[in-house]
């Protein structure tokens, strides 16, 4: 049997889909390598959404073809977005790639992978057709696209999850759970409602169950997937099969939000679905969710989080301007008034809520004044970190067709730059709120490097810097503590704790579980602290 390489790019989908493959295909015999050298089979699971993404995954293409071009009898697949945006003019211009498979298509790898195989197993190799070994949403539309997918088989994909018994144990117990594949929010710049398809939104008794066979292989956080999970919505008795199970269902149009009645029996909306996984599925510790949409999110939403402890107050809200007339350009649907309106809500209903979003600098025609106004939108609102992008032309998206992309790339640059240093400054203001307090912080990862002195260091502090981790610098005191292991873990609101443990074999023992921890400093990024009571956390006792 083959060994098989699979490399992911892009966002939280992608990984989860990586999971998914990774499972099927072990199922099916496949076992994985962690490094390129040691496989026969090299899947890439692609990005689409900046050049930039592309360009990493197209180098990685390229290295393979050098070691074919060696003589090495390999298989290299393309998955995922670029697969679906690219379409079969890649394996023109990339004759090394044997086959593609998009995000919509990924039930059918094994066998493509399969019907290479057999076509190379042979000397010469035997001709196979382009369908044989390419498989994507292509050129069905987008409404019939949608409309299979009551039929669908992609579900399967994610019904066949595979449930690890070794997760409680390997300390990995975070998992993805797709709620809603695709998009039908057409932004301007954005490749995914081309690359994802139109919305489909799976039926709430698939997710419960999915999360319920998590937990009991020993996940103890979920965070549920979709490119706007607030949108999540299921009518039911609509798409039933014979054997009385739901079927994945398109999502209405926008404006189902209008009018709507939430308070539908038949209906299962985005705020139903959350309370039925929190009532439902009490060993989950933390249920979190991606990403949110600044539109369409009711208090219903947010009443179901003030009420349901074990759902993270924490929202992933991207803005990607402050300023109105690009939201309008970009067809975001909202303006900077109705996005603070939310804000603003979140942060009464929830006071303690950590939110974060993106940014994208440098749209079309954005101006110094537009600018100024994404910075005074981040003045606003206590972000506790933006992503920001440099406006990237996607082709096949209406930005690219409709307007010149006419901000320079220096100017693109320094925005970029303005904008991560005010980031910083409200991110430091945002963490240092949390000095003095306690956190209950789910510990994901030893850092593996020398702990950073007990004295806070300050947003000032040189081993803090933009955008990176703790700098490792030694210190008398360090010396003193030198078994002392450097654990890293998120609290509810996601933000990234770091503290010490005595020794290595605790700080292992600790992975997987939710320890206290008080905080004692913080950067623009981070918070540190230390674990209150390390008896008290040990794993057993926590989780009896
Ligand atoms: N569904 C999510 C975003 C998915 S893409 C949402 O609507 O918020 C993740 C982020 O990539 C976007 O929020 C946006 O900031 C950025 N992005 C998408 N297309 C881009 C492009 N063409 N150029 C630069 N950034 C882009
Ligand atoms: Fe892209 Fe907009 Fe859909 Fe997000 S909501 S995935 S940015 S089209
Ligand atoms: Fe990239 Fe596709 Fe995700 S374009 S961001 S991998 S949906």
């Amino acid at each position: 049997m083959k060994t098989v390489y699979l490399e992911t790019f892009g966002c939280q989908m992608n990984e989860l889909d990586s999971e998914l493959v990774r499972g099927h295909l072990e199922s099916l015999g496949y076992r994985f390598a962690a490094e390129p050298d040691h496989a026969d089979v090299l899947l890439f699971n692609t990005c689409s959404v900046r050049e930039h993404a592309e360009s990493k995954a197209y180098s990685r293409v390229g290295i393979v073809g050098k070691r074919k071009k060696a003589g090495e009898k390999l298989i290299l697949g393309v998955l995922g977005c670029m697969a679906e945006r690219d379409g079969v003019d890649m394996l023109r211009r990339y004759p090394q790639i044997d086959l593609l498979c998009g995000p919509g298509e990924l039930d059918k790898l094994p066998m493509l992978i399969d019907n290479v195989v057999r076509t190379t197993a042979v000397n010469p190799p035997l001709a196979n057709n382009i369908e044989d070994r390419v498989a994507l949403a292509g050129n069905t539309s987008r409404r019939s696209a949608a409309l299979s997918a009551s039929a669908d088989d992609l579900e399967t994909l994610d019904l066949a999850r595979a449930f690890d018994p070794d997760r409680a144990t390997s300390g990995v117990r975070s998992a993805y759970v797709r709620i809603t594949r695709g998009c039908n929010k057409f932004c301007t710049y954005c490749v995914v409602p081309y690359t994802r398809g139109a919305e489909v939104h799976r039926p709430p008794d698939s997710i419960v169950e999915e999360c319920r066979r998590l937990a009991a292989s020993g996940v103890i956080e979920v965070t549920l997937l979709g490119q706007t999970v607030n949108h999540y919505r299921y009518t039911h008795g609509v798409a039933v099969t014979l054997d009385g199970r739901e079927q994945p269902q398109i999502g209405p149009g926008l404006s189902a939000f209008r009018n709507e009645t939430i308070e539908d029996p038949n209906l299962t909306t985005f705020a139903k679905l959350l309370a039925r996984i929190h009532d439902e599925v009490p060993e989950l510790a933390r249920i979190r969710f991606l990403t949110s949409y600044p539109k369409d999110f009711g208090d219903d939403v947010l009443q179901v989080m003030a009420t349901r402890p074990r759902i993270c107050r924490y929202l992933h809200v991207p803005v990607q301007s402050g300023s109105n007339r690009i939201l309008k350009l970009m067809n975001r649907g909202y303006t900077v008034e109705e996005y603070l309106e939310f804000t603003d809500r979140v942060l009464e209903i929830l006071p303690d809520a950590s939110i974060a979003g993106d940014i994208i600098v440098g749209f079309p025609t954005e101006t110094d004044e537009d600018f100024e106004m994404t910075k005074d939108l981040l003045r606003r609102v206590p972000f506790k970190n933006n992503f920001i992008f440099k406006y990237s032309p996607r082709p096949g998206t209406t930005a690219i067709t409709r307007f010149e992309d006419d901000v320079p790339l220096e100017v693109k640059k320094l925005r970029n730059n303005e904008l991560l240093v005010l980031q910083a400054e409200i991110g430091a203001a945002v963490h240092a709120n949390w000095v003095g307090r306690e956190v209950d912080v789910l510990v994901e990862r030893l850092t593996n490097r020398t702990p950073v002195a007990s004295s806070a260091p300050s947003v000032a502090d040189p081993r803090i810097t933009l955008g990176s981790r703790l700098t490792p610098k030694k210190t008398p005191h360090e010396d003193a503590a030198e078994n002392a292991v450097q654990v890293s873990g998120r609290t509810p609101g996601d933000l990234i704790t770091v503290f010490q443990v005595p020794t290595r074999e605790q700080a292992q023992q600790l992975l997987g579980t939710i320890v206290r921890v008080r905080i004692e400093g913080s950067g623009p990024l981070i918070l540190h602290g230390r674990m209150v009571d390390l008896t008290a956390a040990l794993p057993n006792e926590i989780h009896p």
